[in-house]
């Protein structure tokens, strides 16, 4: 009979070296005690451990088990629910590719398929000098700037299977491409550690993230009785006082 695999290898895992047991010990401490019941920060420290490796490994798993006084099974219960936890290592570059249905229909099956293709990966594959994995993603409630393609989580809008390739291109060149909002990026790891609760350090970070943007406004814009851009007096939505008064 062959061997199942159901995407995690086998515990009881190995611990983690001495060194870095004592250094997890300590964050995984500060995030407990951020919340009144210990298991409260399991999704915080499952990050944390994602920083360290590029993944939830079974290594992982025991440790945040170990910290929370949980089950390794009701650990990987969790960590294999959200989709954000890996199983697989990610690579420098986390690519995911939206293929949910509006950035479906306006190119991104297309980016992904042509991604793929260019970095020879399948999804959830990192290409073999470890600079980019790539995944395909759900939606991330910005379809008013699809296709989008997010690296680390961070936003590049309106793409194009040519632009996504220069993008992924200049990651592999170092060239620090910007995100089209938000922070610079940083590596998968270090934005593990930021998901996991500890401080943003790239300057400028947290003001980078700014407000909504104009497509996501306009909506409310119109929804507020403003005119449609360049036909003036043609509203679409009549403001709800209106008509309302006697
Ligand atoms: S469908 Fe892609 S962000 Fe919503």
């Amino acid at each position: 009979m062959s061997d199942v695999q159901l995407g995690m290898p086998a515990l009881p895992a190995k611990p983690y070296p001495a060194e870095v047991h004592a250094r997890l010990v300590a964050d995984a401490k500060e995030l407990i005690g951020r919340y009144p019941v210990a298991r409260s920060a399991l999704l915080p420290l499952l990050h944390l451990v994602q920083a360290e490796e590029g993944c939830v490994t079974p290594t992982g798993i025991r440790f945040c088990a170990e910290q929370l006084e949980l089950t390794t099974a009701e650990v990987t219960a969790v960590a294999t629910f959200y989709t954000m936890y890996r199983r697989r290592p990610a690579g420098k570059y986390h690519v995911g590719v939206c293929t949910n249905t509006l950035c479906a229909v306006l190119g991104g099956d297309q980016i992904f398929d042509e991604l793929k293709q260019h970095l020879g990966v399948e999804n959830n594959e990192t290409t073999a000098d470890g600079e980019i994995s790539i995944e395909h993603i759900e939606c991330n409630a910005a379809c008013d700037y699809a296709p989008v393609v997010m690296v680390n989580w961070e936003f590049f809008d309106n793409q194009t299977p040519d632009s996504a390739r220069q993008l992924v291109d200049d990651l592999r060149a170092g060239h620090d491409p910007r995100p089209t909002r938000g922070a610079r990026l940083c590596s998968f790891k270090e934005t593990s550690r930021i998901l996991a609760g500890f401080p943003d350090e790239r300057p400028g970070a947290v003001d980078a993230s700014g407000a909504g943007g104009a497509p996501s406004l306009a909506g409310l814009r119109l929804a507020k009785g403003e005119a449609l851009p360049g036909t003036p007096g043609a509203k679409v939505v009549a403001p709800r006082h209106e008509g309302t008064e006697a």
